[in-house]
């Protein structure tokens, strides 16, 4: 399948300018990192005009990220990845996936002209059962491609490679894997469900519980979350302000944002400790400080202090926060490119 503007591989001799990319392809967001030239970062949305007439109103044959968010009602929207996973069961939702990754390559390569290497992080849920919607994806325009589990590009990237555990706290879900000094395997990585969708659900359900005449919606309360989100003691109250009977008011919602905050937090601390804990035990300790936290729900106020306290229950206990959570997953792919053995690659 071809997507209008994908950018097409350097076909036979003429190859141009080699270049490798960093891809981290999320649910909520997607960014890509290129060997040279700027990064570029994507909300994970696809769009195409629902008919003619939003066809004619806006111009354009498929829209992406925040433009399609907000053009939503004249089109049909489509979020590639779910719960980590890519939603491939339509044409249209593989089309999206195409669309978005062959998005992401234009950023990079506008004329199609370069030979491109491609590693693509992505949630470790997806990633056995994701590789054939990717590799389809990128064929076109990929000729050297490696998929990788999105926490271990982290730990990659960060220059974490042994005795350490990366706690990727994305959208669709929260990917943990221990480093040790080798590619880490499947006995390495876990993914528990309540990750960043979980809050905005919990949060939107709290408030349309105490406000059932308000029309708050999803996205809303998304922005309120990554604006003002906190576990534990709150710095300050957090008032926000949304309709009720189609007039704005102001509301405190700190305690339903606290608690939305909050829930992810049991299947945090379960996961932490569980797979440390089926670690040889004498590096144990060594792991449990040596814990990272990245994606944008490691921006959530309080959060490694919290992980931290729970932790050192066990023994002693590190918890610290990657400086950079939007591009970590697309730098630490590309660092991998940049590194990798050519057995390693898959020619497309
Ligand atoms: N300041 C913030 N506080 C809390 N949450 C935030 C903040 N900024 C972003 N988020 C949340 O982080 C999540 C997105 O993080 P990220 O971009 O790492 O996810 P993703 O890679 O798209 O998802 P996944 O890894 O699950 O596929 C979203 O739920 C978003 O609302
Ligand atoms: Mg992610």
């Amino acid at each position: 399948m071809t997507v209008k503007g994908k950018p097409k591989k350097a076909s036979g001799g003429s190859k141009g300018e080699s270049l490798n990319v960093g891809i981290d392809l999320g649910t909520s967001r997607s960014a890509i990192a290129p060997s040279k030239g700027s990064r570029h970062l994507v909300d994970s949305y696809v769009g195409w005009p629902k008919d003619f007439v939003s066809a004619r109103v806006l111009g354009k044959p498929v829209l992406f990220g925040a433009e399609a968010l907000e053009h939503r009602l004249s089109l049909d929207l489509y979020r590639p990845l779910q719960h980590g996973v890519i939603k491939e069961t339509t044409d249209r939702e593989q089309e999206a996936v195409d669309a978005l990754i062959g998005h992401l390559l234009e950023t990079v390569d506008p004329e199609g002209k370069k030979s491109l290497r491609a590693v693509v992080g992505v949630p470790a849920q997806a990633l056995t059962q994701s590789k054939l919607a990717i590799r389809n994806a990128v064929s076109d325009s990929v000729d050297a491609l490696m998929i990788v589990s999105e926490p271990f590009a982290v730990a990659y990237g960060q220059g974490f490679l042994d005795n350490a555990m990366v706690v990727d706290i994305g959208a669709g879900t929260v990917d943990f894997c221990i480093m040790h000094g080798t590619v880490p395997n499947d006995e390495d990585q876990r993914t528990s469900l309540k990750a960043g969708d979980h809050i905005d659900e919990e949060l939107l359900e709290a408030l349309t519980d105490r406000y059932p005449e308000s029309s708050i919606n999803i996205n809303m309360v998304r922005e309120f979350k990554e604006r003002w989100s906190f576990v534990g003691k709150p710095e300050r109250r957090v008032q926000v302000e949304f309709p009720i009977d189609g007039k704005m008011v102001t509301h405190d919602i700190t305690d339903e944002l606290g608690r939305a905050c909050e829930s992810i937090l049991p299947a945090l601390y379960e996961h932490t400790a569980e797979l440390i804990a089926k670690f040889d035990p004498q590096f144990q300790d060594a792991i449990r400080q040596n814990i990272i936290l990245a994606g944008g729900g490691s921006q959530i106020r309080g959060l490694a202090e919290h992980l931290e306290k729970a932790m050192t229950e066990y023994g002693p206990a590190k918890v610290t926060t990657v400086s950079d959570p939007i591009y970590a997953g697309a730098d630490g792919a590309l660092a991998l490119a940049k590194d990798m053995p050519a057995e390693y690659w898959e020619e497309l």
